[in-house]
Order: C-alpha cells, then sequence, then structure tokens
C-alpha cells in the first residue's frame, strides 16, 4: 500500500522537502479539498512527469469574498487523505489558517492586469488572495512543476503572468477539465446543487458546444459568438449569468473578431460563469482553430 506522508506545519514540511535530496523531481498539486476526479487528474499527471508528487489542503480565507461560501466549503479530510493516498501522491501538506498566515502577515501579490476581467470582476479581490496563497506554497513547496486546470482557466493565467512576472523557477502545467458523463465540469460546488439544479447544469456545458459549433460554421465575430451561448442560458430563469465572454486564451484580450479556423493566432477561450440557484458555477471551452473536433 502506498504511504501518504501527511505534513501539518511549514517546519514539516520544510523537513520532508529537504529529505527528498537534489535528484528529485518535485511536482506540486494545490487544493483546497474536497477532492474529485479533477483534482486526482492532476496528482496522476504529476505522477507521469515526477518523481515526487506533493499536494497541498487548505481553504484559503483570502481568496473568499465576504458573502463567499468560506464557512460553509466542505472539508472531508479522510476521505481527501485517502484518496491522494489511493491515487499514489507521495505527500500532502495540510496547514491551518495560523500556520499559513501569521499575526501580523500585510504582505499580498496582485496581479493588476489579467485579475480585473472574467471572475475578477465579480470577485473583488479573489485572484490577489489566490496569487498571494500560491506564492507562498511555491516557496515552501519549491516545486519543479506545478499542476493547475484548465477548469480555472483564469486562474491558470493569473499564475502563469506570476510566474513570469516575478521571475519564479517552476513549470506550470495545465490540466484538462474533468466532466461528468453529462458534460457537467466537476466541482467541489457542485455538491451544493438539489436535484433539479443538477439536471440543469450540463446547460452551461452545452451553451460552450453551442459557440464551437457556431465557430467551426464559420462564425468568427465574438460578439455573435457571445450571443450565441448566453441565449442558451437564458431560456431557463434558474440561470443568472454573470458573464460570458470570449478572449484570448492566455492574454484574455478581446479583439473583435476570432482567428479563422485553420490560420494563425491565439486560440480563443469560451468562458462562463452563471448563479444556478444559489450555487455559483463557471466552465469554458477552447477554440482550437487547427482542431476540428
Ligand atoms: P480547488 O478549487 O480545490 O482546485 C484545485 C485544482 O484543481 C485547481 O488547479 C483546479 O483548476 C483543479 N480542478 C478543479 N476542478 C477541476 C476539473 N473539473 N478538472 C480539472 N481540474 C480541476 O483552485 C483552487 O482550489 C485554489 O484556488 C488554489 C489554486 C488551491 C489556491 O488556493
Amino acid at each position: 500500500m502506498n504511504r501518504l506522508v501527511l505534513l501539518r506545519s511549514r517546519r514539516e514540511l520544510r523537513d520532508y522537502r529537504a529529505s527528498l535530496g537534489p535528484g528529485a523531481r518535485v511536482g506540486f498539486v494545490p487544493t483546497m479539498g474536497a477532492l474529485h476526479e479533477g483534482h486526482l487528474s492532476l496528482v496522476r499527471l504529476a505522477l507521469g512527469e515526477c518523481t515526487v508528487v506533493i499536494a497541498s489542503i487548505f481553504v484559503n480565507p483570502l481568496q473568499f469574498g465576504p458573502n463567499e461560501d468560506l464557512s460553509k466549503y466542505p472539508r472531508p479530510l479522510e476521505n481527501d487523505l485517502e484518496l491522494l493516498r489511493a491515487a499514489g501522491a507521495h505527500a500532502v501538506f495540510v496547514p491551518t489558517v495560523d500556520e499559513m498566515y501569521p499575526e501580523g502577515a500585510s504582505t499580498v501579490v496582485v496581479e493588476e492586469s489579467l485579475s480585473r476581467v472574467l471572475c475578477g470582476a465579480f470577485r473583488p479581490g479573489h485572484f490577489r488572495g489566490v496569487a498571494t496563497v500560491v506564492l507562498k506554497l511555491f516557496h515552501l513547496v519549491q516545486p519543479h512543476v506545478a499542476y493547475f486546470g484548465q477548469k480555472d482557466a483564469q486562474q491558470c493565467s493569473v499564475i502563469e503572468r506570476m510566474v513570469r512576472d516575478l521571475e519564479l523557477s517552476v513549470k506550470i502545467v495545465r490540466g484538462p477539465t474533468v466532466r461528468d458523463p453529462d458534460g457537467l465540469a466537476r466541482s467541489s460546488r457542485n455538491i451544493y446543487l438539489s436535484a433539479e439544479e443538477r439536471s440543469k447544469a450540463p446547460q452551461i456545458f452545452r451553451s460552450l458546444q453551442v459557440v464551437r459549433d457556431a465557430y467551426l460554421s464559420g462564425e468568427r465575430r465574438i460578439e455573435a459568438l457571445e450571443r450565441a451561448g448566453r441565449s442558451i442560458l437564458e431560456r431557463d430563469s434558474a440561470f443568472s449569468v454573470q458573464y460570458f465572454e470570449v478572449r484570448t486564451l492566455r492574454g484574455l484580450d478581446r479583439p473583435d473578431v476570432a482567428p479563422a479556423v485553420g490560420c494563425e493566432g491565439e486560440p480563443m477561450l469560451v468562458a462562463v460563469a452563471a448563479m444556478l440557484g444559489s450555487t455559483r458555477l463557471i466552465d469554458n471551452l477552447v477554440l482550437d482553430q487547427f482542431r476540428q473536433a
């Protein structure tokens, strides 16, 4: 049976990291727990490329707004540890809030461009909290490679920008979005959905597919693409769309037209955030102009 080393303090983590020696290639998968296949797919990706895989579980208060779900965020720790062990992770860092933010902490990381659009416009301070905790975790874990899910595409872009701008020597890998068979992207927040909401939730992926179909049929005007997708969700009053936008994948710019199928140019990201009842769901899809699938 695999052994999973449980690291509860920065000190334990530092000692563990030092014990690995210079030959280890360390992969890191940061999470907030309530683990599902999306998280575990990142662990498996890391295991395929690294000799040691360290995960973290930390529900980071700094990235939650005052009216968000920090207190009710699920924390099934024992189950999470079992899932990580079964997936083959070598160690997991599970710090307390005091351990991560000692009294008097007053320094944060603010990415000032990509963080302003999409989710950033609806969750002020969110990416500041993400960037701050991820930088701290990078310093503590000192990974060679860190794995993030494309499910949170904007988060990936913000982290990649931070790594570039602050000269961090860690490689960022994006793992593909893991979905339920009906298309709903896996999320720790899906458990908040009622049975009726759950039955409607796949419409979000459907709306993204409609945009891809329109694009592959020749529609390149960004506004028309956005309208086509948004209208799918607006048919059902259970959804309240926060944004439905088509932007460049990494720079998150919003040109007027997407690159034509088969032509050079940054691929476009179709990104949506919608409330379904009181649950906020996000999803996205990439319009890869070189793949017709
Ligand atoms: P969390 O929501 O727990 O997600 C941890 C990682 O799992 C993120 O990189 C996220 O993109 C990825 N992930 C979640 N659902 C996924 C899915 N369906 N398919 C593929 N990957 C998926 O994202 C965070 O935590 C936090 O912001 C964190 C980076 C840990 C900083 O606190």
